[in-house]
């Protein structure tokens, strides 16, 4: 009885406390949804939505500037990362921001829930009619039309003017995610024996390799020991997402054919989140999936490797992006990987400014300095579009593609052939979203002087220009569903890359050193761009245009160029 009264008495005082509406200004406005999606109606009244509410971190300038000083090879602090801990510090809100934010949500008898250690983005769970009560916004169902896919969001929403100074957004709201692809597998002729061509790896690269990519090919083009790895704490990530499952029994064959040397029983360990599976019916493996475990493992010889399995029941509104990253903030260090590679990614125009955008708005991006202070080296394919984007399609002007071209991370390009050059789908431009990052300014102004006006209009001058590196990603050769075939993409680069990074780590491990983090004032530098093979011919044509020249130095086609697993190994002064 008595605890049926106190109910009672405090519905009451919630309904009377009722709130005379604030003032409300829009915060995020778009004029129509992303490219391939139609608006099918209102959303349900009744259906719940998860959203996050992002405050503004405390200091991220602080961050930023820790983050270079942990990175940059010159700097006195130069691999002396920061703990989850410090990082926290600077990414929390103010007390004042947390409390603005949680007041008006009370009054309006909304609790939250943090999802990030340092509580800097909060999560609801209210029905659509409140939400577009409390937001003045309009949630439709929103539907993909080539996939059928549907989504909940809204072109436009508002917040109480007063606490603008203190949310960086409301998500999901206007950023749409289109669905993510992988590459496309072409089957070739079931091998019988072993691949002839995985002898020893020599100086010498084999004939083969003009036709097709094993890991002995790119051992020999980069030279890359066989040797294996040490260093159990030394991990490499690897990020799956839309049940892409990685498959063991391919990866058995494939290193069956493709790695004689070591045990073909290697494999990796699965990680899961937001419901993510590891499905081993083989017909059920992924493309990619498989692509990028069985090229970390052929490749980082016995560097202990994670497949993260990221599932469909995320709610932050970028297919678990945030999510992946806001799970391996939260693990130890040692447990953490050093090392993550995504072969997924977006158009940078379909996902709203603010939640990609660098400052003042926290978000993606900024998880990505975050995991880089701790030290991780995040890689990220850059796409396989040329400059349409993540993949060929229409466009006038040319399409970023996000989150490779946030400055955080290391955006990985593609070439072919032995000799190499770049690969005409290696998607490459500049953001319209992040300004250019000083560790590349001189490039890209080298770059636009070369340039002339070429493409002039279709581009932003001023954007960060990506990839940063690239590396081999034609006809790489894959075991898929008990067959053996080549996929090609930027999806083949980035684990290649990554795998190199991971090498080079275990021996900087094993030498009692820091691992290498965030790579690119490293990469930039006279000593790291010294380690690369400048790539200086092919184009990445789209939009109706021959898209950007590989050139001399950096060039938004192959970036900085393509590893050199010795040199690189001297560079970081082993
Ligand atoms: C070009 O890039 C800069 C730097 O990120 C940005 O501030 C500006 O808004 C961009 N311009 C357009 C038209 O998107």
């Amino acid at each position: 009885m008595i605890f049926a009264t106190t109910l009672l008495a405090s519905l009451l005082l919630v309904a009377a406390a009722k709130p005379t509406r604030r003032t409300m200004a829009v915060h995020e406005t778009r004029a129509e949804p992303a490219r391939g999606f139609v608006n099918s109606g209102p959303a349900p009244a009744a259906k719940e939505l998860t959203l996050r509410i992002a405050i503004k971190p405390n200091n991220i300038a602080g961050l930023e500037t820790a983050l270079y000083a942990v990175s940059e090879p010159a700097s006195a602090q130069y691999g002396q990362h920061l703990t989850a801990e410090e990082v926290a510090e600077f990414v929390k809100p103010t007390d004042e921001s947390l409390s603005a934010v949680t007041e008006w949500l009370s009054e309006n008898g909304i609790t939250s829930t943090a999802v990030t250690p340092a509580g800097d983005i909060l999560q609801i769970v209210i029905p659509v009619a409140k939400a577009n009560d409390l937001l003045s916004s309009e949630f439709s169902v929103f539907t993909h039309v080539d996939t059928g896919a549907t989504s909940i969001r809204t072109l436009e929403y508002s917040i109480p003017a007063s606490l603008q100074a203190h949310v960086d957004f409301f998500h999901p709201t206007t950023s749409f995610t289109r669905p993510l692809t992988s590459p496309k597998f072409t089957a070739i002729k079931k091998r019988d024996t072993p691949a002839a061509d995985a002898a020893p790896v020599s100086d010498a690269v084999p004939a083969s390799c003009g036709t097709t990519i094993t890991p002995t090919c790119l051992q020999a083009i980069y030279n890359i020991p066989t040797t294996a790895a040490t260093q159990s704490t030394n991990k490499l990530g690897v990020s799956g997402f839309i049940e892409q499952f990685a498959n063991s029994a391919d990866l058995k064959e494939f290193l069956t054919n493709f790695r004689t040397d070591i045990s073909s029983s290697t494999t990796f360990t699965l990680q899961t989140l937001d419901g993510g599976v590891n499905t081993q019916t083989r017909a059920d493996a992924g493309i990619e999936a498989n692509l990028d475990t069985q090229y970390t493992i052929g490749i980082a010889t016995g560097v202990p490797i994670t497949f993260i399995s990221v599932g469909e029941n995320n709610a932050d509104g970028v297919d678990g992006f945030m999510d992946i990253i806001t799970a391996l903030i939260k693990e130890a260090t040692g447990t953490r990987p050093n090392v993550l590679t995504t072969s997924y990614g977006f158009d940078e125009s379909d996902l709203s400014r603010s939640v990609a955008n660098l400052m003042p708005t926290s978000t993606l991006c900024n998880a990505y300095m975050q995991l880089g202070a701790l030290g991780t080296s995040i890689l990220f394919s850059s796409g396989d579009g040329g400059v349409s984007g993540s993949q060929s399609q229409t466009c006038t002007t040319f399409i970023p593609t996000l989150p490779s071209d946030c400055p955080f991370v290391t955006s990985v390009g593609a070439t072919g052939g032995i000799t190499e050059t770049a690969a005409t789908f290696s998607s490459g431009g500049f953001s319209n979203y992040f300004a250019i990052p000083s560790y590349q300014s001189a490039d890209v102004a080298s770059y636009l002087t070369t340039l002339g006006t070429t493409n002039s209009g279709k581009f932003n001058r001023t954007g960060r220009g990506f990839p940063d590196v690239s590396a081999q990603g034609e006809n790489f050769e894959i075991a898929w569903d008990d067959e053996l075939g080549t996929v090609d993409g930027t999806s083949c680069s980035s684990p290649t890359f990554a795998a190199i990074v991971a090498l080079l780590n275990d021996q900087l491990v094993a030498a009692g050193k820091a691992p290498l983090g965030f790579l690119n004032p490293f990469l930039y530098s006279a000593t790291g761009r010294a380690a690369l093979n400048d790539i200086t011919t092919g184009d990445n044509p789209g939009c109706n245009t021959n898209g950007f020249s590989a050139t001399a130095g950096w060039d938004p086609v192959t970036g900085l160029g393509t590893p050199n697993f010795a040199l690189l190994k001297t560079a970081i002064g082993l």
